[in-house]
């Protein structure tokens, strides 16, 4: 009766991760999620109050024409697009939050008469596994370890697999390891994507959170080859940006030809924002100040991360994104510990990868470290962590 795909998407990582530590105990400190904890800025309830009355309508799918011009103005400035490179209102959608939008978009990309391959790097945000699995594709599993510089290498790729493939997911910055694609590895997936004809699904949603200097997106990437949007679409969300993942807002924006696909699909069985959220996700978008702040917090966490960390432990200060990704040597043997001896939750690396064709998987000796707590909270945890790891 049940859809059997379902039978490979048993083991989420947080599924998982309840199975080896249980259920979490009152005093225990949630670092395993990347859920902000940060206060979000007064704007979001000021603009969803002065729009109540949205409340009493139905959303539309695509939302306002304020909202995806917000969007398209911040793209614009963000990344240096030339004007016009995005239409407003034929190559930015809205969208519940981007797990969703990733999860999708395999819907649409995904031909229904063959069983086309779908890259995904290794490790990974687990929804581009489900999203590859329950469309009909076929994963591969693209490693994106120390010796790629955490980035997937799809030039690497036979051609002839290449040729097979429908959609590709990448991340950056990236979950977990915090690596930044640069421009040029931004610039070359986009070219093979074309070459190949497949669909590069760039997940930005960390892209606000950076150290140095700003990630480049891979909109500028289209920008910088010249010509269009075709067979790129990158997602934004404001979860991380604006510290709102309960707002459930981001943005898909880039191919106007899978983007109107993709309209149609969100049709049948998208959720559309609410008005007042639309509202709300507008003035942020249009709103630096509260992005600085929110950049500055995570940058002094990053900082700390080192003074406590640095040196040990395989620590390496990410690019950008709010997670330490640490080599322990046995991930889970770690979160255990961890677990019990210093009361905090993180998550063993190997539940956000998979094992290759060699039968290793190359998240096993890792943690993951959510730095979303406020600066004492995460410099007192840091030092419990070391404690524990130095045993
Ligand atoms: C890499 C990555 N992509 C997408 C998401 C989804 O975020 P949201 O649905 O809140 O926009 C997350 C959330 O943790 C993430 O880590």
């Amino acid at each position: 009766m049940l859809n059997d795909r379902l039978d490979r998407l048993s083991d989420y990582p947080f599924r998982r991760l309840a199975e080896l530590l249980g259920p979490a105990r009152p005093g225990d400190l949630v670092m395993s999620i990347g859920e902000p904890q940060h206060a979000p800025p007064p704007m979001v309830a000021e603009t969803l109050a002065a729009n109540a009355g949205g409340w009493g309508k139905y959303p539309p799918l695509d939302g306002t024409p304020e909202f995806r011009r917000a969007v398209r103005d911040w793209l614009t400035r963000r990344f240096g697009l030339p004007e016009g490179l995005v239409d407003p209102d034929r190559a930015v959608l809205p969208v519940a939050g981007t797990r969703e939008a990733l999860y999708l978009i395999a819907q649409v990309a995904c031909p229904g008469a063959w069983r086309p391959v779908a890259l995904l790097p290794n490790p990974f945000y687990q929804v581009y596994w489900g999203a590859a699995v329950m469309a009909g594709a076929e994963p591969l599993l693209v490693p994106a370890g120390p010796e790629q510089g955490f980035l997937p290498d799809f030039e690497s790729i036979d051609p002839a697999i290449l040729d097979r493939t429908a959609i590709a997911w990448a991340c950056s910055p990236a979950n977990p390891q915090g690596a930044v694609a640069s421009l040029d590895w931004l610039k070359r997936a986009v070219t093979l994507a074309r070459r190949h004809d497949f669909l590069l699904c760039v997940d930005e949603c960390y892209s606000e959170i950076w150290f140095d200097a700003p990630p480049a997106g891979a909109l500028q990437a289209c920008a910088a080859l010249g010509g269009g949007l075709d067979n790129v679409l990158v997602f934004h969300s404001l979860s991380k940006r604006s510290s709102v993942p309960g707002l459930r807002s981001g943005f898909v924006a880039g191919d106007e030809r899978a983007l109107a696909a993709f309209a149609r699909l969100r049709s049948y069985g998208g959720a559309s924002t609410p008005l007042p959220v639309i509202a709300a996700a507008a003035a942020l978008w249009r709103d630096e100040t509260h992005v600085e702040q929110n950049r500055a917090l995570y940058r002094a966490k990053m900082d700390s991360a080192e003074e406590i960390l640095g040196g040990r432990f395989g620590f390496a200060r990410p690019q950008g994104g709010f997670f330490l990704w640490l080599d322990v040597g046995d991930g889970e043997a770690a979160a255990r510990t961890i677990a019990e001896k210093a009361a905090i939750r993180v998550l063993p690396g190997a539940y956000l990868a998979r094992a290759d064709e060699d039968g290793v998987n190359p998240g096993r000796p890792y943690i993951r470290v959510a730095l979303v707590h406020d600066l004492d909270t995460t410099r007192d945890a840091l030092w419990r962590i070391a404690a524990v790891l130095e045993g």
